[in-house]
């Protein structure tokens, strides 16, 4: 087994082509809180990536998930991850795909290009650690947002033009009205500003 990344909240193994991911022992809560959080965190994360992949969105294969160990068991897929290879044309398939997860009443929570791969021309949304059910424009425009953010402070060089790309995407496939989730994208950056000042 060799240890491909080891996070905050997760430590990732590889064994034969199959990715393990762990979540580990937060030491500073109660042992039997952590125990608990970490068995319902890691749940709700295979239950996730499982109504994705079988609504036919791009994600590894979920495989299983044993409750004791708090792993879940998935495909590994082979290819690069935005953070390392980045085009303006990967923005607008981001778009997109974020888009079709957004219609499926999904928002991912952790949007970044280290959370993206890209196999054979297609990108793969992975790392649903931190997703929840939800339909409502605000959670929508905090994914938007944190996507944002990402390129500006990752790939900044490609930022607006990448940026533009995504969002004209988005809207392009985003089944509800995009005006609701605009004013709360706003909003959100209003908000950002305004404490950056202080
Ligand atoms: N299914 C997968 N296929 C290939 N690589 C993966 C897969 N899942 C995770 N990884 C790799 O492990 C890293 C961390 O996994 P991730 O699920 O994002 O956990 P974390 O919550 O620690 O960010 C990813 O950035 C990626 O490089
Ligand atoms: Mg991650």
């Amino acid at each position: 087994m060799k240890v491909l990344a080891f996070g905050s909240e997760a430590v990732i193994y590889e064994k034969n082509g199959i990715i393990i991911k762990r979540r580990v022992k937060k030491s500073y809560r109660i042992r039997e809180i952590d125990e608990k959080l970490r068995k319902n965190r890691s749940k709700a994360e295979f239950n996730i990536m499982r109504f994705l992949y079988e609504s036919g969105l791009n994600v590894p294969r979920p495989l299983k998930y044993l409750e004791e160990r708090k792993e879940i068991w998935m495909e590994k897929i082979e290819g690069i991850r935005l953070a390392e290879e980045f085009s303006v044309n990967d923005a607008k398939e981001t778009g997109r795909t974020v888009a079709k997860m957004h219609n499926l009443g999904i928002v991912h929570g952790d949007l970044t290009t280290a959370n993206i791969i890209k196999r054979d021309k297609k990108l793969y949304i992975i790392d649903f650690g931190l997703s929840y059910h939800s339909s409502k424009d605000e959670d929508f425009a905090s994914d938007i947002f944190l996507f944002k953010n990402a390129l500006k402070s990752k790939h900044n060089d490609l930022y607006k033009e990448a940026y533009y790309s995504f969002l004209h995407a988005y809207k392009s496939k985003i089944r509800k009205e995009f005006k609701g989730i605009d004013t709360h994208l706003k909003d959100i950056e209003e908000r950002r500003r305004y404490n950056e000042s202080y």
